[in-house]
């Protein structure tokens, strides 16, 4: 059984020894590929791979075409919207993520990310701090969890919106549940993104939602940039101009963002909330003990595609 890491943005060192290490002891062998500038060469890696462990690769219909032995996909990391579930469902091939593995990465970036906007990118003028400020969870899962939990530490107030969590995991963790994502925006003078991209999710952050946001407000998306109306939000920026927004995933619209928004806007050039040592160790590994139980037992407890 060939078992290919496919990463456009690799795996620490010690992440990949890792992989390597549970891949062997099952007997399987391991195949690199890393930092792929073409497609092309992504086509050519899975042709004869039976598993596949990927990050925020793209895998399609084409990919899942020219990949006639496999048999599974490993998202490392949470949001699986990269794969294409209906080409795998229709090729027999199982999909699944390893939810939980990097949420407390992409939380403590949420905190960076923070206090860097809001000591206003560090120009030397004077800030404001996080402690006693009202901060609004959107999407209450693994990540949204961590940052809760993290937020605590800062004196934060907490508030949560997620229309699939039940309120009592949130009032468990002194946090307020909100009945609508409206009133979320409107009560919180800070908004942590932590939605998937789905088809119901995408350009859902809106100027109407925006426009709920108190004088002096921060977005924070550590998620995807799929779930922004990038229109829109320039749009409310540019009459707002007390507004800040900081994102871990680079706006299609980023030079005219930058440009129009000096000061009050930053986006890191590559998505960086799961690129820590630890979340490419916990996710690598949990995913490639999910392929040798798979392929070896059958498991698919972590399956996302029908
Ligand atoms: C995830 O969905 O797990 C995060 O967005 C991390 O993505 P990455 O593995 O591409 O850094």
């Amino acid at each position: 059984m060939k078992v290919l890491i496919a990463t456009d943005k690799p795996f620490a060192k010690i992440a990949v020894d890792g992989i390597r290490q549970e891949i062997e002891a099952a007997g399987f062998e391991l195949a690199l590929l890393e930092k792929y500038t073409e497609k092309q060469q992504l086509l050519d890696a899975v042709v004869d791979a039976n598993a596949i462990i990927i990050r925020s690769d793209i895998i399609d219909a084409e990919v899942i075409a020219a990949a006639k032995q496999l048999k599974i996909v490993v998202r490392a990391g949470a949001g699986y919207d990269n794969v294409d579930l209906d080409a795998a469902t229709a090729a027999g091939v199982c999909v699944m993520n390893t939810p939980g593995q990097n949420a407390n990465a992409v939380a403590e970036l949420v905190f960076g990310m923070l206090v860097f906007a809001i000591r206003n990118f560090y120009n030397g003028t004077s800030g404001t701090e996080l402690m006693g400020k009202k901060l609004g969870i959107h999407a209450y899962g693994n990540v949204g969890r961590n940052v809760a939990r993290i937020a605590k530490g800062f004196g934060m107030e907490l508030f949560a919106y997620d229309a699939y969590c039940p309120e009592i995991v949130m009032t468990n963790d002194a946090v307020k549940p909100l009945k609508s994502v409206e009133e979320l925006y409107a009560s919180c003078d800070i908004v942590s993104v932590h939605i998937p991209a789905t088809a119901e999710t995408k350009k859902s952050i809106n100027a109407a939602l925006l426009g709920r946001m108190p004088k002096g407000a921060v977005l924070v998306n550590t998620a995807r940039k799929e779930v922004i109306d990038e229109q829109e939000i320039l749009d409310f920026m540019v009459a707002r101009p007390d507004f800040k927004y900081v994102t871990d995933i680079e706006p299609g619209n980023n030079t005219e963002m930058t440009e129009k928004l000096a000061g009050r806007y930053f986006t890191t050039p590559k998505k960086m909330g799961a690129q820590t040592s630890e979340a490419n160790i916990n996710a690598g590994i949990a995913a490639a003990k999910q392929i040798v139980d798979f392929l070896a037992n059958g498991n698919q407890q972590f399956r996302v595609n029908k």
